[in-house]
């Protein structure tokens, strides 16, 4: 009995492991077993495989091998950027960041604040942006970091990090940027970006879960997040995961010769599955339209839906989507980042992410538009309000 087809959606949730990065691991999962900081060959003979995925994730950002550091995941990375910053420069107490950041990074700070660290969250407008004036009004001779992502998870909308680099090279600050969504989807370069530490993890880029990376510029100073070996020149403790850092690596040059078809073949596929949910559902919109958005992202509210229900209908026609980000999926709040945006709480709750890869067709568009308008038709027809006048505010905006 072969499985039912699998329409999957949500690739801004994780990706699948592609069959050329697995056969880049299995020799360190079967023959070649040995850690990286034993004195005998059999050992140490891994050290140059952990070096050349080094290199290749180096070509990805266009940095320097050794300005890599070997994560656990991108949460690692995010929250060894805040604490490196804090740390190396232990008078300054103070971070600038988005109020739409992924929780890798609200959390931290959350957490941080505990300890008397302050965090400016900065707001964005109506259709996901920053205000870069406000921004630069908001860095204080105190604060030890801004962290700004380059493209957030749940509506695709993308900051200008270049811009924000030029920004805070002027100010003398420290500067992070969260570019896991960003990976793939756009060249990154962190010389031209002016970051001094970026994020990334390797399950968005069709490589296992549980293996990210932190770039951190070689003239910043950096102080450890996890500390024990001297792995990692000693920036960050724990025996090497060879395989899935083997993984990583291909997976990374897999995804540097991706990006034009994520520019142009993914893109075509958003954008026609935009339009024909747009064009044949009444009172939807788009969040975040109005901005620059990653080519493969469509964050979409349907007036008078509960997202959540409308999740379980497309789950039994084989469709795998979220209501906002992964990590909030199930929660009753209505997603940080669209109430941020000013979406009333109504509209948030209406939202479905859908996110496409390389691997979709449009056969899958076609069939994900017309799931989605009869299961959004059938959960109207329920709808209390479903007789009510639509709100002007939520006009179909293309
Ligand atoms: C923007 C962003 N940052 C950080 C993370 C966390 O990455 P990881 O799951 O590897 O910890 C995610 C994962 O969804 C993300 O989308």
């Amino acid at each position: 009995m072969t499985a039912p087809k699998v329409y999957y959606f949500d690739h801004n949730a994780t990706t699948r492991v592609a069959p050329e990065v697995l056969e880049a691991m299995l020799p360190f999962l079967t023959e070649q077993w040995g850690n990286p900081s034993s004195a005998y060959s059999f050992g140490n003979g891994v050290v140059q495989h952990v070096f050349y995925a080094r290199r290749k994730l180096a070509a990805l950002i266009h940095s320097e091998p050794r300005e890599i550091i070997f994560t656990s995941c991108g949460t690692e990375s995010d929250n060894a950027a805040i604490h490196s910053a804090l740390h190396t420069q232990p008078g300054k107490r103070h971070l600038l960041t988005t109020a739409v950041e992924h929780s890798a990074i609200l959390n931290y700070c959350r957490s941080l604040e505990k300890q008397g660290v302050e965090t400016t969250y900065l707001p964005v407008d109506a259709q996901g942006q920053l205000d870069l004036d406000l921004l630069e009004r908001s860095i204080r001779p105190d604060t030890a970091l801004v962290s700004v992502m380059m493209a957030n998870n749940e509506t695709g909308v993308i900051f200008p990090i270049a811009e924000i680099g030029a920004i805070c090279r002027r100010k003398g600050v420290l500067f992070h940027t969260d570019a896991v969504q960003a990976a793939g989807k756009m060249p990154l370069d962190v010389r031209a970006l002016g970051v001094n530490f970026l994020s990334l993890s390797a399950h968005k880029l069709n490589a296992p879960k549980g293996i990210g990376m932190l770039f951190v510029d070689k003239s910043t100073k950096f102080q450890p997040l996890i500390v024990g070996g001297h792995q990692e020149r000693s920036r960050r403790g724990g025996t090497e995961n060879v395989p899935y850092i083997a993984g990583f690596g291909r997976a990374a040059e897999l995804a540097l010769n991706r990006i034009e078809e994520e520019q142009t073949r993914v893109r075509i596929l958003r954008d026609l599955l935009e339009a024909t949910l747009l064009g044949t559902i009444p009172n939807s919109r788009v969040n975040g339209a109005g901005a620059l958005r990653l080519p493969n992202t469509i964050s979409i509210a349907f007036e008078q839906v509960e997202a959540e229900a409308l999740l379980m209908l497309l789950d039994q026609a084989g469709i795998c989507a979220s209501s906002g980000s992964a990590c909030t999926t199930g929660s009753l709040d209505p997603s940080h980042v669209l109430a941020a945006m000013g979406l009333p709480a109504s509209l948030a709750r209406s939202s479905l992410r859908l996110s496409l890869s390389f691997e979709n067709t449009a056969e899958e568009v076609l069939y994900v538009a017309e799931q989605v308008r009869q299961a959004v038709q059938r959960l109207r027809a329920f709808s209390p309000l479903a007789n009510r006048a639509s709100t002007p505010a939520a006009a179909a905006v293309s």
